[in-house]
């Protein structure tokens, strides 16, 4: 396979914030590439985002794990991404799912070995095939499953990306009947739901030193960037890919990365899925390097 390359924009640099807490912030500030703006201090709910254009520059040395997709040669930071919609079950063949193709997250991991990174997709209900060696995937259906399989990997993980499109309720199971289907009565039904576990706040309050969470958003344009910095607060995450609503299920996406640190980068205009995920992946490099792979992390803490 051959690597995606880092899509090219302009680059407008400022100088890295101090971190508001070190295990909230791993690694952050040690690279260098990127395009860049700032806009307000760490940790500030409040802060708005000068959105800014960039083509990645060369990282620092040693910072990039080594090239190439070979599963054997993958020493890069271990990532665990999640891609695709959840199906919250009605009954034995109805749920309640969303538009998510999962292309996006899928990219990413094909992005992320391709860098080198050894990476981990658990992936949703879709119909697209991974066919990377280089790429491990497991599958679920349902946020519970997914929560169930995030509890088991994140020990074991450098990077999370979130990029799943987790429901946030589910059919109530007191009410479920998954052995058998709901029948016509001739009137209306009513289906009581409850809310599901939010999975990335959970991997953020559990999360263990030197790890490192991005977190989606998927937000009105309007607004986009003030939304996912609240998003990044409430969640307990180092970075946010903000895209505006059309991106689902779409071929381009014009995301955003909003940073804990109040920096935002761009690529700087549309791309494919894959191109996007190449420059997510160069720049989550040049701001992570191999740092979490080669801290000496606590254990018992995820
Ligand atoms: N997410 C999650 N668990 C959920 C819902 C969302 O882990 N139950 C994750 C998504 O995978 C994504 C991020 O949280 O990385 C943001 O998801 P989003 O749906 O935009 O946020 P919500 O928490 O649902 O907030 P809101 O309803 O206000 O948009």
């Amino acid at each position: 396979m051959k690597p995606p390359r880092p899509a090219k924009g302009q680059t407008a640099r400022t100088r890295p914030t101090p971190a508001a807490t070190p295990a909230a912030r791993p690694g952050l500030g040690r690279g260098g590439s990127g395009a860049a703006s700032r806009s307000g201090s760490g940790g500030n709910g409040a802060a708005r985002g000068r959105r800014g254009a960039g083509r990645p520059s060369a990282p620092a040395p040693g910072a990039l794990p080594p090239p190439g997709p070979s599963v054997a040669a993958a020493r890069g930071p271990r990532v665990l991404i999640t891609a695709g919609p959840t199906h919250e079950p009605i009954d034995r063949v109805r749920f309640i799912g969303n538009r998510s193709s999962g292309k996006m997250g899928i990219s990413i991991a094909q992005a992320a070995a391709a860098a080198g990174w050894r990476v981990r997709l658990l992936l949703g209900p879709v119909p697209t095939p991974v066919n990377d060696p280089a790429v491990k995937v497991e599958r679920f259906q349902t946020t519970e499953e997914l929560r169930t399989l995030l509890t088991k990997r994140m020990p074991s993980t450098d990077v999370l990306v979130m990029a799943a499109a987790v429901a946030d309720y589910r059919p109530d199971p007191a009410d479920t009947d998954l052995s058998g289907k709901i029948r016509r009565k001739g009137q209306g039904l009513t289906l009581r739901l409850v809310s599901t576990p939010d999975l990335l706040q959970e991997a953020a309050s559990g999360r263990r030193p030197g790890q490192v969470l991005v977190g989606f958003a998927l937000e009105p344009r309007q607004g986009l960037e003030a939304v996912a910095r609240a998003k990044l607060e409430r969640k307990g995450v180092d970075f946010i890919v903000a895209n505006p609503l059309e991106t689902m299920d779409a071929a381009d996406i014009d995301g955003v990365l909003v940073g804990r640190d109040g920096a935002t980068h761009s690529p700087g205009r549309r791309l494919s899925k894959g191109d996007f995920a190449a420059w997510l992946i160069a720049r989550l490099t040049a701001e992570v390097g191999a740092g979490p792979r080669r801290r000496s992390p606590a254990r018992g803490q995820a």
